[in-house]
């Protein structure tokens, strides 16, 4: 079995982080920051590692500024509702995920205004088109770091710079795609929020990532999403004001987090460029490889230190989902195919409504793996 579906989640896991959950669930069990005793304390001490080690990987201002959730969509979304109100407006790309396309849709019903600013068919952006873009009553620029769909990196660092220069709006990156896989510095590339995901690049499980709030982000006029018990101030009905406790209710995914901290600890143990040295490698020969093939197009950026490990492509007279039926059933090939969540990115590139088919390799994927899916789709290609 050849995994190239890392762009959905990726696997396999670095073994310490089973072993981070295991013990866990074994030796630890409690919940974190609600009893005095010491399982309850020693859940807590695991829960701050894990907002230690994504603050040290992201160049966060502070760990305590790293709000956890389920996800990147759920750190999306708190940083949209958080911030937006009737009037404001926002400024967004055309390469976004629905993550935050169906977030703003739905704001844009309640007063919000939004503009898209197109990308290239091969998903790139002119940072200069998104400062063009700005209005008076701009309140935030959201762009996608990674598209999901053609691994196109976008020049959030640019446009973060140029904000700050300007004392401008504040942004909001999706590191969904990015986050562990490029590096990322919240402080230097002037991004003001960032919603990461734990199980794709940070190597972490399913039902773990967030927001991290920086400290332009200004928290008397910041709403969370939801409220409740947080363990701390116990005496108010009012939610506490201070991150991350103002937006992280209830019992949090505490042996989650733990193999998150893992996760995390071994992306940077590798290094986030290692990492990525090895994955722009493999992603340009698997790129090369797929264009030498007759019939088959290939989206997104020729050179693959301008995209993450994400290629999407499609073979000239077969339907997207056949092509991943057959590379699962006759190869042992895992990928994802059709419009991944983000239909405006196929818009963008010209493969709306039928999709794509998409590998996505990760840390774990070796040459012998790409250069046997290059023949699987050969193969294919054929007929
Ligand atoms: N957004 C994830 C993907 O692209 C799940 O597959």
């Amino acid at each position: 079995m050849i995994y190239l579906d890392n762009a959905a989640t990726s696997w396999p896991k670095p073994p310490g982080v089973l072993a981070a959950m295991a013990r866990y669930m074994t030796e630890v069990g409690a919940n974190p920051g609600r009893s005095g005793h010491r399982l309850s304390v020693e859940a807590g001490r695991i829960v701050y590692a894990a907002r230690e080690a994504v603050a040290q990987l992201f160049g966060a201002p502070d760990p305590l500024r790293v709000v956890f959730g389920l996800n990147a969509t759920e750190g999306i979304n708190l940083a949209l509702r958080g911030l937006l109100r009737p009037g404001d407006h926002v400024v967004t790309s055309s390469m976004e995920h629905n993550s935050v396309m169906r977030p703003l849709r739905a704001l844009e019903r309640e007063g919000v205004e939004v503009t898209v600013v197109p990308c290239s068919p091969e998903g790139t952006l002119d940072p200069q088109a998104v400062l063009a873009a700005l209005r008076p009553h701009t309140r935030l620029v959201v762009l996608n770091h990674a598209s999901n769909v053609t691994g196109t990196i976008l020049p959030v660092a640019e446009v973060g710079r140029a904000l700050r220069e300007m004392n401008g709006p504040l942004l909001l990156v999706d590191a969904a795609q990015s986050g562990g896989a490029v590096p990322i510095d919240m402080q230097a590339d002037g991004i003001d929020l960032l919603a990461f995901t734990g199980h794709k690049s940070l190597y972490g499980p399913t039902g773990t990532g967030g927001l991290i709030i920086g400290d332009r982000v200004p928290l008397e006029e910041f709403r969370p999403l939801i409220r409740g018990g947080t363990g701390s101030r116990s005496e108010r009905e009012e939610q506490p004001d201070f991150l991350p406790d103002m937006c992280e209710s209830g019992t949090p995914n505490a042996v989650g987090l733990a193999g998150l901290e893992a996760g995390v600890r071994w992306v940077l143990e590798q290094g986030v460029e290692a990492i990525r040295a090895h994955e722009v490698a493999l992603t340009q020969r698997l790129l090369d490889g797929l264009r030498e093939i007759p019939g088959v197009t290939v989206y997104g950026p020729a050179d693959a230190r301008q995209r993450t490990a994400v290629v999407s492509f499609n073979i000239a007279g077969m339907e997207p989902s056949e092509v991943g039926m057959q590379l699962d059933e006759e190869y042992g090939i895992m990928c994802r195919v059709g419009l991944h969540c983000a239909p405006a990115a196929h818009r963008t590139i010209g493969t709306f409504p039928a999709g794509t088919v998409r590998f996505a390799l990760g840390a774990f994927t070796t040459r012998d793996e790409v250069d046997a899916a290059l023949r699987a789709v050969a193969r294919l290609a054929q007929g």
